[in-house]
C-alpha cells in the first residue's frame, strides 16, 4: 500500500499533533479521492484532538482539494475538479476519500484557503439558521459571535433578511461582528447584555454556562434557541418558568454529524461556496500556515490568539 504524510494525534509532540506516515486511504464505490490543499481548523476537532483522542488518531473534518480519482459509482465531481469537503475524521492528511455527498465542486473565482472555512463552520451557521423558518424580519441572537461559526452566522442571517444581534464577550470585537452583519452588539460574559435587544425569534448558542441558561429566558413567543457549543461552560441552569411562559418556545440541541443525515454537506457547500463567488459570504481567514504549523497554530486557535478562521496548505 502506499503511503502518505497525515496530521495524527501522539501525546509526545509538543501540541500533541504530529505529521505521521500513514495508508492511504482506499475509497469506497461512493468516495471520490481527493489530493487535499488546504484544511481549516475547528475549536471541537482541535479541543478533541488535544485532550480526548487516541494515540494514532487521525483529526480533521474540513477539506478543500483537487479530485485525482471519481467515484466508482460514478456520482460527483469528476477527475480535476476543485472541490470542498466535510469528513468525520482524517481530512488533515494529503489525499482524502470523501463521500460525494460531502462534495461540492468550486467556481474558478473560490481559491482553496476560502474553500476550506466553509465544511463545519459554514455549514453550521447555514443549518442551524434553517431551525428558525423563515428569518425576514425576525429578531436573531448570535452568541459567540466573534468565532468562526459566529462570524458566517451573523453574515447568513443577515442575508436571510433578519434583525441580528451579535453577543461578544470583548468589546473590541464590535467593529468585526458589525462587519459581518450585526445590527445591533451586546457585549458581556454571561449573556444579560443581550436581553434589551430581544425577545428573538431564534438564538444560536455556542457558549453554554450561564449564557444558555440567560438565553432561554430571551425567546419570543415560538422562539427557539439551537444550542450547537460549550465554549464558555458544559453545565447551565435556568428558570424554566421564564423559559415556557414565552409560549411555544424550544430548545434544539444541533450536532451538524446528525444534520447531514438529513440535509446532506453537498447540497449546503453548493449554496455557501455560490454565495463566496458571488460576494455575498466573506470567509474572515486570518491565519494562513504550512500545515507544518500545525499544532501552534491549534494552540492559538484554543488560546483565542486570533478571530475567525485559521487556514493550513497541505503538502508543502
Ligand atoms: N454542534 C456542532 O455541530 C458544532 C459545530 C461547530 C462548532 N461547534 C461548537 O461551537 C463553538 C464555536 O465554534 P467555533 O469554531 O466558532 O469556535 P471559535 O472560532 O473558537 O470561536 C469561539 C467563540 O466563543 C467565544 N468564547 C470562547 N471562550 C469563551 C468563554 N469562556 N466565554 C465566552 N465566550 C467564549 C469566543 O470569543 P472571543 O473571540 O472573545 O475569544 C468566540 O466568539 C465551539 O464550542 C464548537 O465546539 C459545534
Amino acid at each position: 500500500m502506499s503511503r502518505m504524510r497525515a496530521v495524527v494525534v501522539d501525546p509526545s509532540a509538543p501540541h500533541r499533533l504530529a505529521l505521521s506516515e500513514v495508508d492511504e486511504p482506499s475509497p469506497d464505490s461512493s468516495e471520490a479521492l481527493v489530493r487535499v490543499a488546504a484544511v481549516s481548523l475547528n475549536r471541537g476537532e482541535v479541543r478533541r484532538a488535544m485532550t480526548a483522542d487516541e494515540p494514532g488518531a487521525r483529526p480533521g473534518w474540513d477539506l478543500s482539494g483537487t479530485v485525482v480519482r471519481t467515484a466508482a459509482d460514478g456520482t460527483g465531481p469528476a477527475e480535476g475538479a476543485r472541490v470542498v469537503g466535510f469528513l468525520p475524521s482524517g481530512a488533515w492528511a494529503e489525499l482524502a476519500a470523501v463521500p460525494t455527498n460531502a462534495l461540492a465542486e468550486l467556481p474558478d473565482g473560490v481559491s482553496f484557503e476560502q474553500a476550506s472555512t466553509l465544511p463545519i463552520a459554514g455549514l453550521t451557521a447555514l443549518y442551524a439558521l434553517e431551525k428558525g423558518g423563515g428569518l425576514v424580519g425576525k429578531r436573531v441572537l448570535v452568541t459567540g459571535a466573534s468565532g468562526g461559526a459566529g462570524l458566517f452566522a451573523l453574515e447568513l442571517a443577515r442575508l436571510a433578511g433578519a434583525r441580528v444581534v451579535a453577543l461578544v464577550r470583548r468589546e473590541e470585537h464590535d467593529g468585526l461582528v458589525r462587519e459581518a452583519g450585526a445590527h445591533a452588539v451586546a457585549v458581556g460574559e454571561d449573556g444579560e447584555a443581550a436581553r434589551g435587544y430581544g425577545p428573538y425569534g431564534l438564538i444560536l448558542e455556542s457558549i453554554g454556562g450561564a449564557v444558555l441558561g440567560n438565553a432561554l429566558s430571551m425567546l419570543a413567543p415560538e422562539g427557539t434557541c439551537v444550542s450547537f457549543g460549550v465554549s464558555g461552560g458544559a453545565e447551565s441552569t435556568f428558570d424554566v418558568r421564564n423559559f415556557f411562559y414565552a409560549g411555544g418556545a424550544a430548545l434544539y440541541g444541533f450536532i451538524i454529524f446528525h444534520e447531514v443525515l438529513a440535509q446532506p454537506a453537498s447540497e449546503g457547500l453548493a449554496r455557501l461556496v455560490r454565495l463566496v463567488d458571488e460576494g455575498s459570504l466573506t470567509p474572515r481567514i486570518e491565519v494562513v500556515e504550512d500545515w507544518t504549523a500545525f499544532g501552534a497554530v491549534a494552540d492559538r486557535l484554543m488560546q483565542r490568539g486570533f478571530t475567525g478562521k485559521a487556514v493550513l496548505r497541505v503538502g508543502v
